[in-house]
C-alpha cells in the first residue's frame, strides 16, 4: 500500500441539467471532492487528461445509449497516474500511468476506481495521445475488423476528419485496406494528405457514387461506415457494391439515417448499426474483444496512431470545454486537464 503526499482538494465536474437545447454552463458546475478512505481492490487515480467526446456531449443531452440520474460525474475516457493503492494491490506503483477503461465519471482530479478497471500504459508515453485511446481508436480497430470486410473489399467512411476517422485512416493504411475518405467540406482535407478524398453534402447519392466509381473502377465497395445519419446513410448506401454492408456508427447530423428501399430490396445492402460498449459486451466477441487494446497499445507505441488536439481546457473551465467541443470545424479534440497533469513532464503531457 502507498501513500500520496498532502495535495490540494481535488475537484469533480457535475452534470446536473440534461435539458436539451440549454446552454452548456448550465448543465455542469465544478465541486470540491472529498477524499474518500479506498478499498483492498481499488486504486485511487490523478486524472492527468479527458476527453471530451461527442458521446458526453449527447449524454448530457438525453440522446445517448445510456443516461444516469442526476447529478452525476461525466467523461468516459483519459489518462491518469496511480496515487495510492489498495491493500491487495500487489502489481501498481505509485506514479504508473494508467487507462481507465469502462470505469466512467472520469471528468475529476481524482477518482477511486477498482484495480481490474485499469490498463497500464507506458509512462514515457504522449499522455494526450493515452487520454484519446479508449473510445475512437477502439471503435475504428473494431469497424475495420470486425464489421465483415472482405480482403481486397474497398472500404468508405464519411466524418473522415473526425478522430475515428484519423484513426480509420491510419489503420486502413496499416492494414492494406483501399479506403475512400469523404468529408463536408474541402478545408477538412488535411494538407498534404494522400488517399482518395471525396467532398460531400448528402444531399446528391448519385453524383457520390459517380465519384466513387471513378476511383474503384469494377472493385468492390464491401463497406460503409456512417457517422452522420440522416441523408448521408443514403449516400453511401449507394456507393456501396451490390450486398455491400453500411454500419451507422454515430448521429452526429442530430437527424434519422434515410434510405430508400430500393438499395435494401434490389441491391442486397445489409445495414446495421454499431456502438462499442455493446460489442463489448457481447459474449460472442469476448476474444476479440480482449485483443483490442493490446494491438492498439502497440501501434500506439510504433506511431500508427496518432489524433489531433484542438486545445486542452484545465477544469475549472469545463463549460468553455463543452461549448469549445460542441462547435463544427475543429482542428481535433478538446481535452480536459486534471490537477495531477504536471505528474512526468513528456511529449504532449497536458
Ligand atoms: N458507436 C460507437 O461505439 C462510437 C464510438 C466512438 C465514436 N462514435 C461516434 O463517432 C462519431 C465521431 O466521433 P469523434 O469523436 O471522432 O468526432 P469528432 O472528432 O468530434 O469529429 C466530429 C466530425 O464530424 C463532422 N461533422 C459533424 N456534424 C456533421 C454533419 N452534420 N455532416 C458532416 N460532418 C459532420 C465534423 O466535421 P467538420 O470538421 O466539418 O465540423 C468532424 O469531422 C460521433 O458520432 C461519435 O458519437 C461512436
Amino acid at each position: 500500500m502507498s501513500h500520496q503526499t498532502a495535495l490540494p482538494t481535488p475537484r469533480v465536474v457535475e452534470v446536473i441539467d440534461t435539458t436539451p437545447n440549454q446552454p452548456w454552463p448550465q448543465r455542469v458546475r465544478l465541486r470540491q471532492d472529498e477524499r474518500q478512505p479506498i478499498g483492498a481492490q481499488q486504486v485511487r487515480i490523478g486524472m492527468l487528461a479527458m476527453t471530451v467526446l461527442p458521446a458526453d456531449l449527447l449524454q448530457m443531452q438525453q440522446r445517448y445509449g445510456v443516461q444516469p440520474s442526476l447529478p452525476y460525474v461525466p467523461g468516459h475516457e483519459g489518462v491518469a497516474v496511480v496515487l495510492e493503492t489498495g491493500a491487495e494491490v500487489g502489481d501498481l506503483q505509485v506514479g504508473q500511468r494508467v487507462m481507465p477503461l469502462g470505469a466512467g465519471g472520469l471528468w475529476a482530479d481524482e477518482r477511486v476506481v477498482p484495480r481490474r478497471s485499469l490498463l497500464t500504459l507506458p509512462a514515457q508515453g504522449d499522455a494526450l495521445q493515452q487520454a484519446m485511446l479508449a473510445a475512437n481508436p477502439a471503435t475504428a480497430w473494431v469497424l475495420l475488423k470486425h464489421m465483415g470486410l472482405a480482403p481486397g473489399q474497398w472500404l468508405l467512411h464519411n466524418a473522415a476528419n473526425s478522430a475515428v476517422g484519423q484513426c480509420i485512416r491510419q489503420l486502413a493504411e496499416h492494414l492494406g485496406i483501399p479506403l475512400i475518405n469523404i468529408v463536408r467540406r474541402p478545408q477538412a482535407i488535411p494538407a498534404g494528405a494522400g488517399g482518395h478524398w471525396l467532398v460531400d453534402d448528402g444531399l446528391d447519392a448519385q453524383a457520390l457514387r459517380q465519384q466513387v466509381v471513378r476511383i474503384t473502377g469494377t472493385q468492390p465497395v464491401g463497406l460503409a461506415l456512417d457517422a452522420l445519419g440522416g441523408t448521408a446513410t443514403q449516400s453511401l448506401a449507394a456507393c456501396l457494391s451490390e450486398s455491400g454492408r453500411l454500419v451507422v456508427y454515430g448521429l452526429l447530423s442530430g437527424q434519422a439515417s434515410q434510405l430508400g428501399p430500393h438499395d435494401l430490396v434490389f441491391r442486397g445492402i445489409e445495414v446495421r448499426g454499431f456502438w462499442l460498449a455493446r460489442w463489448f459486451g457481447e459474449a460472442a466477441n469476448r476474444q476479440a474483444s480482449r485483443e483490442v487494446y493490446p494491438a492498439l497499445l502497440e501501434l500506439a507505441r510504433q506511431g500508427v496512431l496518432h489524433m489531433q488536439v484542438e486545445q486542452v481546457y484545465d477544469l475549472a473551465d469545463v463549460a468553455q470545454a463543452l461549448a469549445h467541443a460542441a462547435q463544427p470545424h475543429r482542428r481535433g479534440k478538446v481535452l480536459l486537464r486534471g490537477l495531477h497533469a504536471a505528474v512526468g513532464q513528456t511529449a504532449g503531457t497536458p
